[in-house]
């Protein structure tokens, strides 16, 4: 049974995230809240690309499975709604891995190589062998998670503007190729920067998994104070009579993202006078942040694993139809019909 594709007017999104684990709240703050808001306005479609997973964690693949499950848990608990938007797994919709090959055909080697994550992830990540096609092909499985819903934007932070910058490229070489009655059938989608404010992370440098100086949305409160209470501040203020400067603090930064002026002018007052210690600051942070993480962990605590797994399945299915109308132009495109006639 082939569900209908629902017709609509908006504009289209679509963006993913790798299934690294329970997110963070660089996660959420870069990516997942600006997704949220992105619900009302478009057609959405977000997803969990497991198979990207892959590429880094081939030869250990047992935490996947699990870490998917944390990611669309984390996704509802942001907001992400599914009345509202398509939630997937990428590996549910065989559709990618189809369009994923066919673009491999015309994608040059030299523009994979020259991907800039390319050469750092393999420097970064030395313990593993990365010199596999699979991982050469990172963005070629992403041009087509991308250009399988025939987005108009994809809304990602900078890092991944680089391959959505590809994925354009790819997509022209492939409308150079193949037309449909002289119709482009995979449109160039535009990069949706997400704005993203600097959020430093317990140790004062960028919130990363793998720097394990992490907040996670799903950190109960009394987890969220004691990482707060470990936490490095301006290194001026070594004593409690030393005065200190919340922009150059890395709880000071946390107070701007998160906290109300009325705080953070307190923050400011009291830094530069040695009014207030570090530890009772630290504290105004932690209020600020459980305050945040109340409702998140509120909507968590409303669905079960098996509803969650439930909700990819149900969104994996509308995904594909959608993808199967792109598909059916895609090989109608490249004088493939039988490709499609046999998969009846
Ligand atoms: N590369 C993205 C990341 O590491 C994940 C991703 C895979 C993605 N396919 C995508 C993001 C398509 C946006 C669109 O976070
Ligand atoms: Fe940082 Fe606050 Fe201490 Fe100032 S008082 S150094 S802003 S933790």
């Amino acid at each position: 049974m082939t569900e209908p594709v629902i017709p609509s007017s908006r504009a289209r999104v679509l963006s993913g995230m790798r299934p690294t684990g329970k997110l963070h709240l660089g996660n959420y703050m870069g990516a997942l809240a600006n997704w949220v808001k992105l619900q009302d306005e478009y057609e959405c479609y977000f997803f969990i690309a497991d198979w990207h997973a892959l590429t880094t964690d081939y030869a250990g693949t047992s935490e996947i499975a699990p870490n998917t499950i944390e990611v669309i848990l984390d996704y509802l608990a942001a907001g992400l709604d599914p009345a509202k938007s398509v939630l997937f797994l990428q590996s549910k919709v065989l559709e990618h891995a189809e369009l994923a090959l066919l673009l491999g055909m015309s994608t040059p080697l030299g523009w994979l190589e020259r991907v800039p994550s390319y050469k750092e992830m393999q420097e970064n990540l030395a313990n593993k062998d990365l010199t596999t096609y699979g991982f050469l092909g990172y963005p070629v499985l992403m041009a087509a998670d991308i250009l399988l819903y025939q987005p108009d934007f994809v809304p990602v932070g900078q890092d991944q503007q680089a391959h959505v910058e590809l994925t354009r490229e790819i997509a022209r070489r492939f409308n150079q190729y193949y037309l449909l009655n002289g119709r482009e059938v995979l449109p160039e989608p535009k990069v949706l920067l997400t704005p993203s404010p600097k959020l430093p992370g317990t140790d004062g440098r960028k919130m990363s998994k793998s720097y394990g100086n992490t907040i996670l949305m799903s950190d109960p409160e009394p987890v969220v104070r004691q990482k707060l209470k470990t936490m490095v501040t301006d290194p001026a203020r070594i004593r409690r009579t030393d005065k200190g400067d919340p922009d150059k603090c890395p709880v000071g930064d946390l107070h701007k993202v998160f906290s109300t002026p009325e705080t953070l002018a307190k923050v400011y007052d009291g830094c530069r006078s040695a009014g207030i210690g570090c530890i009772e600051c630290k504290g105004w942070a932690a209020d600020a942040l459980v305050l945040v993480l109340q409702p998140i962990q509120g909507r968590r605590a409303q669905f079960t694993e098996a509803q969650a797994v439930e909700i990819l399945e149900d969104g994996s299915r509308r995904a594909r139809a959608r993808a199967e109308q792109t598909m059916s132009e895609v090989r109608a495109a490249m004088r493939m019909p039988l490709a499609a006639r046999a998969r009846r």
